[in-house]
């Protein structure tokens, strides 16, 4: 098992280096042509090993078949794809590739936008023995240490925008991969920092998104603040148009987890649901002191006392809501 696990690594830098590659060649002209109309510098393009993978059905295929791979490995690795006759093929083709590194900086997973038209616009490497989506966050190798200094996390939804944020000089970016946020994320963020701030997408899946997520992570004890883009941009877009200024103005107006989903809930929920939404959460709370400090925010941000709150809801307060009672 062990054997296989560094062959499955080995393999992803053999695809690697090859997506890399390509896009220093005649093929990769369509690539770094889309990389220039997206404002994308050579600094961060190196920094992110960003690649391209030819519009070709066998050209990876080919690649690792030469280092001595067979097809039936590259579909164990996700990197090749195999059809219902048993076909195997380059699970990317004509797409911009993003390398997905863990934490030692070992490429495990590839996610690819696509350059011209077609569906869907971004594609992962399925899961494997070294990747499981949701455990891991893009570009957190190289946002580590920056986090560590800042005390924060800034979490996007994209791709470009993680990439966007760090050209700019917000190297404490890193962003979820193509799923909801998952609590492992959050832990791992946690290691790093001590708030999150959500910049996502300012439309309704962006919102939505930041709802759910905010609560999450309040619900591990870790700090958040919601820093919603403005209507149809995310951050790679307005950083690309108004530069790390307009993000500033963005950063001044977030409010923190607990008020966005407070304001958030009153402006699109019934009364019947943002109670069971207050009560939900307060429950859910894994301590005391935690649910000793949310309680009064909440009922106040409900406007109402905390004794009618507590009857309206059933949620009890601190003195005999002790952790032994879990
Ligand atoms: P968006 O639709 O907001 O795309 O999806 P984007 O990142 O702004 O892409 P650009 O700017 O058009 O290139 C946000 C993220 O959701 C995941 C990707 O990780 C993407 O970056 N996603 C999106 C997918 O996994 N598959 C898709 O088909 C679309
Ligand atoms: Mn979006
Ligand atoms: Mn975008
Ligand atoms: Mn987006
Ligand atoms: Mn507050």
């Amino acid at each position: 098992r062990k054997a296989r696990i560094a062959m499955l690594f080995d393999m992803h830098d053999e695809a690697n280096a090859w997506f890399q590659r390509n896009l220093t060649m005649e093929a990769g002209a369509v690539a770094r042509e889309y990389l220039t109309k997206r404002g994308m510098t050579p600094d961060v393009i190196r920094k992110f090993g960003l690649g391209y993978s030819p519009d070709d059905w066998r050209g990876l295929e080919s690649h690792l078949k030469g280092k001595g791979r067979t097809p039936e490995l590259g579909v164990e690795a996700g990197l090749l794809s195999q059809n219902e006759k048993g076909n195997i093929y380059d699970r990317f083709r004509g797409r911009l590739i993003f390398p997905i590194q863990n934490l030692s900086g070992r490429v495990i997973a590839f996610g690819g936008r696509i350059i011209t038209d077609g569906e869907p616009k971004y594609l992962n490497s399925s899961d494997t023995p070294i990747y499981k989506k949701g455990d891991h966050l893009y570009g957190l190798n190289l946002a580590r240490s920056t986090m560590t200094r800042s005390k924060r996390a800034l979490l996007t939804e994209g791709y470009m925008d993680v990439i966007s944020l760090h050209q700019f000089g917000y190297t404490d970016a890193c962003g979820v991969l193509g799923t909801a946020l998952t609590p492992e994320q959050v832990k791992r963020l946690a290691g790093f920092c001590s708030r999150v701030d959500l910049v996502f997408d300012g439309d309704g899946a962006g919102r939505k998104a930041a709802l759910k997520s905010s609560r999450m992570i309040l619900l591990q004890g870790v700090a958040c603040r919601v820093v919603l883009m403005p209507q149809g941009e995310d951050v790679d877009s307005l950083l690309q148009t108004k530069g790390a200024e307009g993000f500033e103005a963005c950063m001044e107006q977030a409010p923190d987890g607990l008020d966005f989903c407070m304001t958030t809930l009153r402006n699109e929920f019934a009364p019947r649901e943002i109670m069971a939404w207050a009560k939900g959460f307060l429950t859910d709370l894994p301590d005391a002191s935690l649910r000793a400090f949310y309680l009064p925010r909440i009922a106040g941000g409900l406007g109402l006392s905390e004794a009618d709150f507590r009857r309206d809801t059933g949620v009890s307060g601190p003195p005999r809501n002790t952790p032994g009672r879990r």
